[in-house]
């Protein structure tokens, strides 16, 4: 594996992936390891133009039409990362497990027609490792309560990001090589030196 993999944190809501993919940001920081750090959808000025778009709690766009602006963000996004490809660490705040998860498993879209984009956009490009934050439903429950300013993502019901979730450890579980599986219901401690000790792993 490439010593400067693409790393990307995955997980519905409240599941933690942002606050562990911040925690590796500044281990990397600290140890002044070069690294570029994107969110999907976000990253570049054109795609957090499109998330503004999706997660918009006015907009009521049909799935279809989520499914492509998602895609539309990461088209937007993919330049930034060719350009780090191989160069610098990649750490990425949801990316294409998401849009099967969240479209496939969970809205229905057909799983070829995703699967064909991303291989459109991606080409050659390709993830090495996942962190898979899960969440039980009785903490998800609460977390989801906790958050602020709720996006259009956010209204779902709980059996929706389970389904989802369920749509991800599907995923995991045929590639468990490149997967790491957080258990975000216990201690947020211990999984944050668990996640740093799989990191240096990948990168040393
Ligand atoms: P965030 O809360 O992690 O910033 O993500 C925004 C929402 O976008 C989240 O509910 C998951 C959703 N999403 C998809 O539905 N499909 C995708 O391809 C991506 C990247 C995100």
């Amino acid at each position: 594996m490439s010593k400067k993999p693409i790393i990307v944190f995955e997980g519905i809501e409240g599941s933690g992936k942002s606050h562990h993919i911040n925690k590796v940001s500044r281990f990397l920081d600290k140890n002044k390891i070069k690294f570029i750090k994107i969110r999907e959808p976000g990253g570049n000025l054109n795609s957090e133009k499109i998330r503004r778009l999706i997660l918009n709690k006015k907009s009521n766009f049909n799935k279809t039409t989520d499914l492509l602006l998602y895609l539309a963000a990461r088209s937007e996004n993919i330049n930034l990362i060719k350009k780090a490809y191989k160069k610098k660490i990649i750490l990425i705040d949801r990316f294409i497990d998401s849009t099967i998860a969240y479209q496939h498993y969970g809205l229905g879209v057909d799983l070829k027609i995703i699967n064909i984009i991303n291989k459109f956009l991606l080409k050659n490009i390709k993830v090495n490792f996942t962190f898979l934050n899960v969440v039980n439903k009785k903490n998800l429950f609460q977390r989801l309560k906790k958050r602020k300013s709720l996006n259009r993502y956010d209204q779902f019901d709980r059996s929706f990001y389970y389904k989802v979730q369920k749509g991800f450890l599907k995923l995991a579980k045929s590639n468990m090589k490149s997967y790491k599986i957080i258990d975000s219901n216990l201690d947020i401690k211990k999984n944050e030196d668990l996640i740093i000790k799989q990191i240096k792993k990948l990168i040393q």
